[in-house]
């Protein structure tokens, strides 16, 4: 146990901000290499990859960062209903995003489609939400968060990755278009049946 004024290494490391902006970048980023891929099956990696990206980040977000937006944000709890109706709109989309050919030009649309509602997502987040939580969360808890962050995001397999050797594997866990969405969000939410 530490008592007293000495920091540990987990009180100056990143706080959940940082975590979850550097999840919007990064994902935002491989959004914008789906664009520039034309090879359809690094173009269906990438876009397994990019669905993984935002479901794990939500999950992780609906599991800790939201009951702290409830708990500390003034108007947490409206906040947090809009965020939630804006991911069911994400996972909606990307639903049809794992059915959809990616050579088709119904992907290009829908792949917009998600490029938009994500950009106005993580735009809410990043000018309202997370300021507030920075402004009113003590910094042990921010930093505590960003661990809690960390770890949900990882119950899930791995990102999938163009010619990575766990690629098959990952589809065999989670399902290659049989409800990649769901069956990611089940897993990481523990609530899968076997
Ligand atoms: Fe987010
Ligand atoms: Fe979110």
């Amino acid at each position: 146990m530490h008592v007293g004024g000495n920091m540990t290494t987990s009180e100056i490391g990143p706080d959940v901000v940082d975590v979850l902006i550097a999840d919007h970048r990064d994902v935002t980023a491989l959004i914008a290499e789906i664009w520039s891929v034309r090879d359809p099956m690094v173009r269906r990696d990438l876009t397994d990859t990019a669905i993984s990206e935002v479901v794990r980040h939500a999950v992780a977000e609906e599991m800790y960062v939201y009951p702290a937006m409830r708990k500390h944000l003034p108007d947490g709890e409206k906040a947090v209903e809009h965020d939630i109706e804006e991911h069911k709109e994400l996972e909606k989309t990307m639903k049809q995003l794992e059915a959809v050919d990616v050579s088709s030009e119904q992907f290009d649309t829908t792949l917009r489609r998600l490029e938009s509602l994500l950009a106005d997502h993580i735009q809410d987040e990043e000018s309202e939400q997370f300021p507030e939580l920075r402004r009113r969360v003590p910094r042990d808890e921010l930093t505590e968060l960003a661990g809690k962050v960390e770890t949900a995001k990882k119950l899930a397999p791995t990102r999938p990755h163009p010619a990575a050797p766990n690629n098959e594997l990952f589809h065999k866990l989670v399902g290659p278009g049989v409800g990649l969405v769901d069956r990611l969000r089940d897993k990481l939410t523990g609530r899968a049946t076997r």
